[in-house]
């Protein structure tokens, strides 16, 4: 089969004979890649997946049963009518660039590669789940996640090597040696190289980890340089299933947590073979601060280049915003002194890009937080989950180095360790929760610790046969 035909795109592959010859180098990589790094077993099985084949937004997908390394990984752009404009900063109201302009060539270049990075590393990162899935649906739409991660690479892949020739080829090329986790060839971003070795873990960085992705695509879909805009308009449309995994995920997580404390005579979830609520509180705290690091410094001048040059925008930017120019205003952001104290300093708004973006995480954390908790009521169970305040166990920006509780009161360091094993997962609760990683692959089964989903795929029953299995 020829590569065109392997690979669905909307971006008229046969006729550019060069960017093809680049992609059909690439692909063999990216396939031993999948197979060295990709999920773990399952290669040889026939998943229920679904499969982007067009931009149409009533019919851009098909579902059927595909053996993961036989799916299509496609390039798709969402069109456009007519020409676009620069839609914010200095070049706001110029034609929208179809090429790559020379002065904003290695920026744009950087900001491709650490979104492209993030896409491979998160396969890495879930590659054994597969092997303790806590239900037949649960498993499927693990690899329907990994295999959309793997098209978001190629969706990066294809600008790097249309748009930035020699360098952008040598870049796809790194984006399948370098490795999660590896002290020597780590991912470039931090929470990317996190272990997601329990399914628990899994839900939490589909809510958090995805989401902090969720708004860096849809800044980088205002982008100025629209081949970037389109693709990561398009990928937002698959973006939303995986927040969607996480958010229900633990939604499902904290109703049979909850069910379960009430059924046990001392109120003990574990005593009856599930995940405390303390402890799922405490996977909320480790992966809401790791992801909250992704927005970036809290001043930043790189965020205020990346808006003046239109190459990234506010999320929303044209549906929120009627000042797209932002020279004016200022925002309120948080100061530290020497001795820890807390206090605030106006500083340009454009400075304070990254934490206004973080601001529209944080809601739409607390958002899903309140719907968790409205779950949790119904069970009965007499406990509260919170999303713990953005100062907390940070590393990165004005936090870093600083402890603070998770209300985001500071507190000494001393006090911050006498906490730890309340506020953070300690080892004996990882234990713990990879104890109950007990594989329930049959059809229609659901392990104890995770109540059974609502809804199934494509308006199929919940136990509908999603994974044949071969042999
Ligand atoms: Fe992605
Ligand atoms: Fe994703």
């Amino acid at each position: 089969m020829a590569l065109t035909d392997s690979i669905p795109n909307n971006v008229d592959l046969g006729s550019d004979k060069k960017l093809l010859r680049a992609l059909e180098k690439w692909q063999p990589d990216f396939l031993s890649w999948w197979m060295e790094m990709g999920p773990e077993g399952f290669q040889a099985d026939e998943i229920y997946l679904r499969t982007a084949v067009a931009v149409d937004p009533k019919g851009w997908a098909n579902y059927e049963y595909v053996k993961m390394p036989d799916y299509r990984w496609g390039i798709f752009l969402t069109p456009r009518e007519g020409e676009r404009a620069i839609g914010f900063g200095d070049h706001r109201g110029e034609k929208s660039w179809n090429e790559v302009p020379g002065e904003l060539r290695s920026i744009l270049r950087r900001m491709i590669v650490t979104q492209a990075d993030t896409e491979p590393a998160s396969v890495e990162q879930q590659r054994l789940l597969g092997k303790t899935a806590p239900s037949m649906y649960d498993l499927r739409n693990l690899f329907q996640v990994n295999v959309e991660e793997g098209r978001h690479l190629w969706a990066m892949v294809h600008l790097l090597h249309q748009y930035f020739g020699k360098d952008g080829r040598e870049e796809a090329d790194a984006l399948l040696t370098r490795r999660s986790g590896n002290p020597d060839t780590p991912r470039i971003l931090q929470t990317f190289n996190e272990k997601t070795e329990d399914w628990l873990s899994f839900f939490m960085f589909t809510m958090f980890t995805d989401r902090d992705g969720k708004y860096q695509l849809a800044s980088l879909s205002e982008s100025g340089f629209d081949p970037l805009a389109r693709a990561t308009q398009f990928m937002l449309t698959e973006e939303s299933f995986h927040l969607f995994t996480g958010e229900t995920g633990v939604e499902r997580v904290v109703q049979r947590s909850g069910e379960l404390t009430m059924l046990d005579p001392n109120g003990d979830a574990r005593a009856q073979g599930g995940i405390d609520l303390p402890t799922v509180q405490k996977w909320i705290n480790f992966w809401f601060s790791s992801a909250v690091e992704l927005f970036g410094g809290e001043i930043s001048s790189n965020a205020a280049d990346y808006f003046a040059t239109g190459l990234k925008g506010r999320f929303r930017e044209q549906e929120k915003y009627t000042d797209h120019l932002v020279l004016e205003g200022s925002y309120t952001v948080p100061v530290l002194s020497d001795e820890g104290r807390l206090s605030s300093k106006e500083v340009p708004l454009r400075n304070a890009l990254n934490e206004v973006l973080r601001d529209e995480y944080v809601a739409d954390c607390e958002r899903a937080c309140r719907k968790w908790n409205h779950t949790l009521k119904k069970t009965g169970a007499a406990f509260e989950l919170y999303i713990p305040n953005r100062r907390f166990n940070r590393s990165m920006g004005t936090y870093a180095g600083r402890t603070f509780n998770p209300q985001g009161e500071p507190v000494t360091s001393a006090e911050f360790e006498a906490h730890r094993a309340a506020w953070l997962p300690t080892p004996e609760d990882r234990a713990y929760v990879a104890s109950l990683m007990q594989p329930v692959h049959e059809r229609g089964k659901v392990a104890n610790w995770i109540a059974p989903p609502k809804q199934g795929v494509d308006g199929k029953p919940v136990d509908w046969e999603y994974v044949r299995f071969q042999g």
